[in-house]
């Protein structure tokens, strides 16, 4: 223990002296360039970039417990990953004299990086206050020889710079005597006590703080009820002040996406990625290898111009020592990006996102000045060349942000515009502006649109683009619904069409709006003279494989292996670690039990021959969550903590083999799943009216679930748009 202390205060010192260079470095001369650019940030998703702090007594053993270095867990966590016993936890407290936090310090650090605001952890799982709080004596004031209230000195700080300022508060708490004994999901349930303590504490921070900007709660597992008390009572204090998703229950005013997690579909409502330094802690620890700053700060730049580009909020954490010097490695990191943005930031802040949203190569934002796009060229292509498919503007000129007389060749052909960035220098961060100047208003060909098949217009989801929520009642039961689908439609011929749709039992009863053009049909889909499909004729099964479980997976949209060619005993997944075993006593439509742990995932596949193409129904029954493709093709994403839901799926079978995967997900319990082939279903068919299309005309379609953030619960849903004299 007393060498830790030592290290730890020789690093303090370092750290100090470092931390207190103030001028920001600039990439080539080592100095400061330019302003920071100036951007209204009336609206929470118009800063866009914000500093996220955890900092409490975990900063203290920051990562090592009785000289061992605790490897399993978050280091904010150590106290549940050491098991360290509450009581010993708590004398951390005596030990708690940060003489190097300088709230000033983290103010100007964060305003040199180029953020609008700090968020800062001032109740963790460990329960420790890092205010003054009536409710406990468990707080920074009242247990640690420190004794300031770390949240008002940091409040105070960001209301003289101009930053906004926000609050992390853990829903568990691992010290309060109501609370839930640590467990490995942190999602317990938030007993009464536990819940009138929190409730008095959010009082007492939207109280004694001023402006609260964002209150991000985190973890647990309350009720409706209790996260709708943690709603009413925000906004009863501060009606201003946002709120994370992870108060649960659909209750939040902005989702926030898993920990270092990047969506991978349009969302419509306010959204913000938590970034750590290293995905493995977000809290200090002192043994983090870190590694080249550079590399860093162009990495987490370019998830800024991701996350931007695609309409989001970033959040990047520091996680200062227990002495309350900020690492200076995360103080290079955070300097390099400011600096680029002094120089590029416009492009992120100063613009809006656009429909290209962000591709392989980087992100196309436009400028609040009319006539003018940002390109973001985050890697170079190959070939020298960037596509902005579907810009119907005249293009007027081209140019690298910086060097205005580089004219770069811009050459049209059809739809697609392509600009020749071959001869732009990416700078030190990996990265290039390009600013696109174009004549009128913005307008976009979409990037796909339906074209009739024999007069018929048809589509379903796998035709759409979707836009997703992310709701839950808590992290591991967090899933994305699809609330909103999108097509558009090039008419070739003008006329009068009828809109038909068809389903199957898996939607029937859905609320849903429809919208074709400008004319739109509030819809419930109702059984109809069923149209029967048969069971399939002369299939057979190949052996049926399972892969070993993965734990602590609860993602669908990470696959670990290709969804085809499945073979017993050959090594599968992308690193070739898995392998799938045999299952010889598997039979379809018998209950089968795959023995999941608890918050763990499983793929299970095999293949199946048809003699001929044709339509199969199968139904799958799981309880948490299922994922379904067949020859690589995804059918079916549900997520349904429990209970056991049985799901219709038409499956178009190909002459041949087919190869069937499934991947499982338990998030507790029960993991027992069935899958049954020789099924009999219906498909009905009901007209929603008729529409007038022009030729030549594009027409947006659009399918919205009956409330926002629901599921559409679409499986098997298909439009059809046909002309009348055809029918
Ligand atoms: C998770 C962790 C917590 C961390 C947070 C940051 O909820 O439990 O330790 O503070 O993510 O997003």
């Amino acid at each position: 223990m007393f060498k830790n202390l030592i290290s730890i205060s020789l690093l303090a010192l370092l750290t100090l002296q470092c931390s207190s260079k103030q001028e920001p470095e600039n990439t080539k001369t080592g100095e400061a360039v330019g302003a920071m650019p100036e951007f209204d940030q009336t609206t929470w998703a118009s800063r866009k970039y914000s500093l996220f702090i955890h900092w409490g007594l975990y900063s203290i053993p920051g990562g090592i417990w009785k000289g061992k270095q605790i490897e399993k867990g978050y280091s904010e966590q150590i106290q549940a990953h050491a098991n360290i016993p509450s009581d010993e936890y708590a004398q951390l407290a005596t030990q708690f004299n940060p003489t190097g936090w300088d709230p000033e310090r983290i103010v100007q650090l964060a305003k040199d990086a180029g953020m609008q605001s700090i968020v800062l952890t001032a109740k963790h799982h460990d329960g420790f206050c890092m205010f003054a709080s009536d409710q406990t004596d468990f707080d920074v004031v009242d247990a640690t020889p420190y004794g300031q209230d770390v949240v008002k000195g940091l409040a105070e700080a960001c209301a003289r710079g101009g930053l906004k300022f926000g609050l992390y508060y853990s829903l568990i708490d691992w010290h309060h005597p109501d609370g839930s004994p640590i467990s490995p999901s942190n999602s317990d349930p938030i007993s009464a006590g536990l819940h009138a303590y929190n409730l008095a504490q959010v009082r007492e921070l939207l109280s004694n703080y001023g402006p609260i900007d964002q209150l991000w709660f985190d973890m647990g597992a309350p009720t409706p009820e209790q996260s709708n008390e943690y709603r009413d009572l925000v906004k009863s204090l501060q009606p201003e002040c946002q709120i994370s998703s992870r108060v649960w229950n659909q209750d939040g005013d902005f989702y926030v996406m898993g920990d270092n997690q990047y969506p991978e579909v349009s969302i419509d409502a306010p959204w913000q990625v938590p970034a750590s330094m290293f995905d493995d802690t977000w809290g200090y620890r002192s043994w983090q290898k870190r590694g080249d700053p550079v590399s860093k700060a162009a990495d987490k730049l370019h998830s800024l111009v991701r996350v931007a580009g695609s309409g989001g909020v970033f959040l990047l954490n520091i996680g200062p020592d227990g002495n309350g010097s900020v690492v200076p490695y995360e103080v290079q990191v955070l300097r390099k990006i400011g600096n680029w943005i002094r120089q590029n930031g416009l492009s992120i802040f100063d613009a809006q996102p656009t429909s290209f949203g962000v591709r392989t190569w980087g992100a196309v934002t436009k400028s609040n000045e009319p006539g003018k796009l940002y390109v973001t060229v985050l890697e170079n292509p190959q070939d020298g060349f960037i596509s902005l498919y579907g810009l119907q503007n005249q293009i007027l000129r081209a140019y690298p942000m910086h060097d205005p007389s580089n004219e770069l060749p811009v050459a049209k052909q059809g739809k697609n515009i392509t600009i020749n960035v071959g001869s732009v220098q990416p700078d030190s961060l990996n990265t290039s502006v390009v600013i696109v100047e174009y004549s009128g208003d913005l307008d976009f060909f979409p990037l796909r649109t339906i074209l009739p098949k024999a007069e018929t217009y048809t589509m379903n989801l796998k035709n759409a683009k979707s836009y997703k929520a992310y709701v839950g009642d808590k992290y591991q039961s967090i899933t994305e619904v699809n609330d909103r689908l999108q097509w558009f439609l090039q008419s070739t011929k003008s006329g009068n069409y009828a809109v038909r749709l068809s389903y199957t039992n898996e939607e029937v009863g859905r609320g849903i709006t429809l919208r074709v053009g400008d004319q739109t049909f509030p819809l419930s889909l109702e059984k109809s003279e069923p149209e029967e499909i048969p069971a399939p004729s002369g299939i057979a099964f190949g052996n049926f494989l399972l892969a070993e479980p993965i734990y602590r997976d609860a993602s669908f949209s990470t696959i670990h292996g290709v969804l085809y060619n499945l073979a017993y005993s050959r090594p599968w997944g992308y690193d070739g670690s898995r392998t799938f075993r045999e299952v010889p006593e598997w039979e379809q439509g018998t209950p089968y039990d795959l023995q999941l742990p608890d918050v763990g995932s499983q793929y299970v596949g095999f293949s199946m021959f048809s003699p001929t193409d044709q339509i199969m129904m199968t139904t799958i029954t799981a309880d948490d969550g299922v994922a379904f493709w067949v020859g690589g093709e995804k059918l079916l994403e549900k997520f349904n903590p429990a209970p056991s839901k049985t799901y219709l799926v038409e499956v178009p079978l190909e002459q041949g083999n087919n190869q069937m995967m499934f991947k499982f997900y338990n998030s507790k319990g029960n993991s027992e799943v069935t899958i049954q082939h020789d099924v009999v279903a219906a498909r009905y068919h009901t007209t929603a009216g008729n529409v007038n299309l022009q030729e030549g005309k594009i027409v947006p379609v659009e399918i919205r679930a009956g409330s926002a953030q629901t599921d559409l619960g679409f499986v098997n849903f298909k439009l059809e748009i046909v002309p009348v004299e055809n029918l």
